[in-house]
């Protein structure tokens, strides 16, 4: 079995960090989320893994990810010119999965179910598409399913307008060699793509094997900000842990389950976990409260946060108002400046969101 893991399109939801990089690269503790769904792969004995890329983020994703030695797992890119739909990647990828079959899988998603039990469930089905669902509370945003009273599914709309259920197909999906066939009799969606509910949907009509499990935990979608910031808590709550090997001053405080990464120095701090801090960051005069992740290379001083996400390099200085549920870009830079007018200067990019409360 081999993996076909989607890197590539065109990440607007998450501007302006799509700006300057590939949204699957978009950290969650600190880490791509793209690897995180490598790792689910590797985990499940799956090795042989394909990663879609785009012009433009191709090469930053493949400087990251590398050829997959540090996860034992060997990566091919496969490039896709244009972001022309999910089952437009399956078809660019053909040469690369050949007559194997293979798991699916969205860069933007992380679930916490392991694959091995779908992987066996497709093998020992002999099925054609295995895909997952998890209810969601916005059925509009994504492919749904209409399934019968034994749960198989009898039908799929991508983001309808009306959607008969409300059971997300999950970023997660399992096909035989049969699915080039079907795809290559697709026609774009009315939002231009190939889309690979339809392979699916025209999979059911042929009456091919399809069948479908119901996701046991958690699944995120990073597309937007709160998604991201939902995703950074999961994580931090299930996965962080103690360790500390920069330096803290005998006035700092360091609670509950936080990670302090190498050369990093922390003074007169109050950081209580979750929380994990990157590698070469400056912290003076700061609270760091739960669910926060701080990326390499950060300066934070006299700031109290929590619940946020700071990119590398970012600094964050002499802010008076507490900073929560923020996500901070690379090299961005916030601070208060004591100098008249008294006043708030701003260089925002494109896309940015601000949110000021008044004093
Ligand atoms: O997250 C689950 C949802 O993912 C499913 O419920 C939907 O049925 C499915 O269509 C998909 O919807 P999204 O709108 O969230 O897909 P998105 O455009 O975000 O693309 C998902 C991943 O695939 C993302 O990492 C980018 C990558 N991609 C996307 C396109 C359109 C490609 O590599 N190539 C592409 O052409």
């Amino acid at each position: 079995m081999k993996a076909l893991i989607l890197s590539g399109g065109k990440g607007t939801r998450l501007r302006p960090l799509t700006y300057s990089g590939a949204k699957q690269l978009v950290p969650v503790a600190n880490k791509p989320i793209l690897w995180y769904g490598i790792e689910a792969l590797v985990a499940a004995g799956i090795t042989d893994i394909g990663i879609v890329v785009s012009p433009e983020t191709g090469g930053e994703v493949k400087a990251a990810t590398g050829d997959g030695e540090r996860f034992g797992a060997q990566i091919t890119y496969v490039l896709q010119a244009k972001p022309a739909g999910l089952a437009h990647a399956v078809q660019v990828a053909q040469p690369f999965l050949a007559e194997s079959p293979f798991v699916m899988y969205l860069g933007d998603n992380l679930v916490q179910d392991s694959l091995t039990p779908m992987v066996e469930t497709f093998k020992e089905r002999h099925l054609d598409a295995l895909t997952l669902l998890s209810p969601v509370p916005n059925p509009q945003s994504f492919g749904v399913a209409e399934v019968d009273a034994a749960g198989r599914i009898l039908r799929l709309e991508e983001k309808p307008q009306q959607p008969a259920s409300n059971l997300a197909l999950v970023g997660v999906y399992l096909f035989a060699s049969s699915i080039h066939a079907v795809i290559a009799t697709l026609h774009p969606s009315a939002r231009g793509e190939l889309e690979i509910t339809d392979a699916i949907q025209e999979l059911i009509n042929q009456h091919y094997r399809v069948e479908a499990i119901h996701l046991q935990g958690w699944w995120l979608d990073t597309g937007k900000k709160d998604d991201l910031l939902e995703a950074n808590r999961i994580i931090l709550d299930t996965y962080s842990n103690c360790s500390i090997e920069g330096t803290v001053d005998e006035q700092s405080r360091v609670i509950g389950r936080v990670s302090i990464g190498e050369r990093t120095q922390v003074r007169n701090c109050t950081i209580r976990g979750p929380v994990i801090i990157g590698n070469d960051c400056q912290l003076e005069n700061c609270f760091v409260g739960p669910y926060s992740s701080i990326g390499n290379q950060v300066t934070l001083t006299d700031v109290d946060l929590d619940h946020s996400v700071i990119l590398q390099g970012a600094r964050v200085e002499n802010i008076h108002h507490r900073i929560v549920d923020s996500l901070v870009g690379r090299r961005a830079s916030l601070k208060s400046a004591p100098r008249h007018p008294n006043a708030m200067r701003f260089m925002v990019g494109d896309d940015c969101q601000i949110e000021l409360t008044s004093p």
